[in-house]
């Protein structure tokens, strides 16, 4: 069994962050809302495993209007507490010291400088001052701030602007700072939040996914039996990961349907089935459907509409599928249980859920509601990882790193990349354009420095891993051009590279101007039927990244 650290969620929109960097240490964490009740907490921590609690910082926007508490118990759990921002108010409040509220926010990095020789801080510094000082180079975001320190406690780290920057009851183990320590730009943040949890709070680095897979293994054993499971796999990265995971744990008691919907990118359906079929020998049906998804597709052009078509095409399919496994008898038993790849920020629940709704589940947009329909017991094992954590399972698992490392594709694929009426002629000559554009960033080499493409850990070598999401879109019109001697009238393309670290707000990409040349002249010459390329240069918000 894993230690562990509790993040109670204040609605920040970095809490998640908070969360990565203690994985990160090898710290298993979990992150549940600012307002579960002191029963929830004191059952948690009953097992002994609970060895720190950090109280996230809170939502910007609702900052003056937040008056969310942490259930008192958690300061009467005799563990140490780290509070971040708001977290550190609220612990300033709770235990008897003064928040008050500021008329200008503090934005931006900030230099503080460090007091007491506290455990938390002792020794982590970016810079020393005349004085012998530690100093400190942080981000800070607040608008309210602590006055005075609650009882027991002591200054930790001060600035002009922010006199009470960071304070600490090192008697109890609070500690409280006013930045925050899990954004990159809080250059010592990594340092401090490992300091926390693993000198402080003296939890175990156990959290390793190499090491995990045993234990996962073990853990969907135990959960099936000898059971058999379904799984629909559509080739992105979280049912892939989870079909490598699930295979290795139970081998031919998982089935794999692959629905191939028509809309995938150029030789998309073999690759998957090369990997799973191929490499791993994994059971996996092929499903060709493309002429029953375009069949419903043709003439509908309205965007939500064309989803909910592929979603609804989706379950018929898998489940006929599931249905017609049971029949034929290849499945001994049939199938008692539906494999999905969920993963942890689709399960994390918001701050300050005043509702206590049961943990949200994401309804996968393919297979939404399938598990009652089919009657079907629901096996998720990737429930707890974050999506690194994800990626580094699958190359751990032995998938291809350029197919773990891939970009987000959405479930309806192509199909919200043809805008208006789909047609299998304007999908075959997208896949093309779009396997083409794909191919020159992954050659063309990068050379600049940060980024905040879709791995930032790895330091990315070419332009497709510097930018976090890029494909065509095939525009239905058509424009005149000039080929040898002869006029064409051919379709227009866009391009589409953009850089985000949430897909939540995006850039495009300042992709350099020869690469686009390149693209573009290969797409003109190579994909007959399209002679006219464009570059889409258009931010999130208020333009989205998909264009439908
Ligand atoms: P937008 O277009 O909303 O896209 O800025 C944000 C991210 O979500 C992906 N996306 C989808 N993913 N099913 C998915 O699995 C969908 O229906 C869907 N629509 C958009 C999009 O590719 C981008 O990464």
């Amino acid at each position: 069994m894993h230690q562990k650290i509790l993040i109670l969620d204040f609605g920040s929109q970095v809490t998640q962050l908070i969360a990565r960097r203690v994985r990160e240490a090898h710290v298993f964490c979990e992150v549940h809302p600012c307002d579960v009740s002191d029963e929830w907490i004191r059952n948690y921590a009953a097992d002994g495993q609970l060895k720190g609690v950090i109280l996230s910082g809170s939502h910007a926007s609702v900052y003056e209007e937040a008056t969310d508490k942490a259930p008192q118990s958690v300061f009467e759990l005799g563990i140490p507490v780290l509070g971040i921002c708001y977290g550190m108010q609220t612990m300033a409040q709770q235990l008897g010291g003064k928040v008050e509220a500021g008329h200008t926010r503090e934005f931006g990095f900030a230099q503080i400088r460090a007091h007491g020789h506290t455990e938390l801080l002792n020794g982590i510094q970016d810079a020393v001052n005349d004085d012998g000082h530690g100093l400190l180079d942080v981000w800070m975001s607040h608008g309210d701030k602590v006055t005075e320190l609650p009882p027991g406690f002591t200054l930790m780290a001060s600035n002009a602007a922010c006199p009470i920057a960071g304070m600490a009851d090192e008697s109890r183990k609070f500690y409280a700072v006013q930045f925050h320590p899990e954004v990159t730009h809080t250059v010592q943040g990594q340092a401090m939040l490992e300091r926390f949890v693993l000198g402080i709070c003296g939890t175990r680095a156990d959290w390793i996914m190499g090491d995990y897979i045993a234990e996962a293994v073990e853990r969907i054993r135990a959960q099936v039996g000898d059971e058999e499971v379904i799984l629909g796999l559509s080739g992105g990265v979280d049912s892939s990961v989870a079909a490598a995971l699930i295979h290795r744990a139970i081998g031919d008691q998982l089935t794999c349907v692959f629905v191939d919907h028509g809309l995938l990118r150029l030789n998309e359906g073999d690759m998957v089935m090369e990997m799973f079929v191929d490499k791993l020998h994994a059971k996996v049906i092929r499903v060709d459907a493309s002429a029953q998804f375009l069949g419903h597709l043709a003439g509908v052009t309205e965007p939500e509409a064309k989803r909910k078509i592929i979603g609804r095409e989706f379950v018929e399919v898998f489940k006929a599928e599931a249905a017609k496994l049971k029949a034929s008898g290849a499945s001994k038993k049939g199938a008692k249980w539906l494999a999905q790849g969920t993963i942890y920020p689709d399960v994390i629940e918001s701050g300050g859920a005043k509702s206590k709704k049961a943990v949200t589940i994401k309804s996968h947009h393919n297979v939404g509601g399938l598990p009652e329909q089919l009657g079907l017991k629901l096996l998720e094992p990737l429930r707890e990882l974050f999506k690194d954590e994800v990626r580094e399972l699958g190359v751990a698992l032995g998938l291809p790193a350029n197919m773990v490392y891939r970009h987000p594709f959405p479930g309806p694929g192509l199909g919200v990349r043809i805008l208006g009426e789909v047609k299998k002629e304007y999908a075959d000559l997208l896949r093309r354009a779009d396997a083409i554009f794909i191919e020159e960033l992954r050659n063309a080499p990068y050379a600049g420095g940060n980024t905040l493409g879709s791995n930032p850990r790895l330091a990315p070598k070419t332009w497709y891993d510097a930018v976090s999401q890029a494909f065509t879109v095939f525009l239905p019109v058509k424009s005149v051009g000039v080929m040898g001697d002869g006029r064409t009238y051919d379709y227009v393309v866009a391009l589409r590279a953009v850089q985000t670290s949430d897909f939540m707000t995006a850039d495009w990409a300042e992709l350099p101007y020869s690469l686009l040349k390149t693209v573009s002249g290969r797409i003109i010459n190579e994909v007959r039927g399209i002679n006219r390329v464009t570059y889409d240069v258009s931010s999130k918000p208020p333009a989205t990244i998909e264009w439908e």
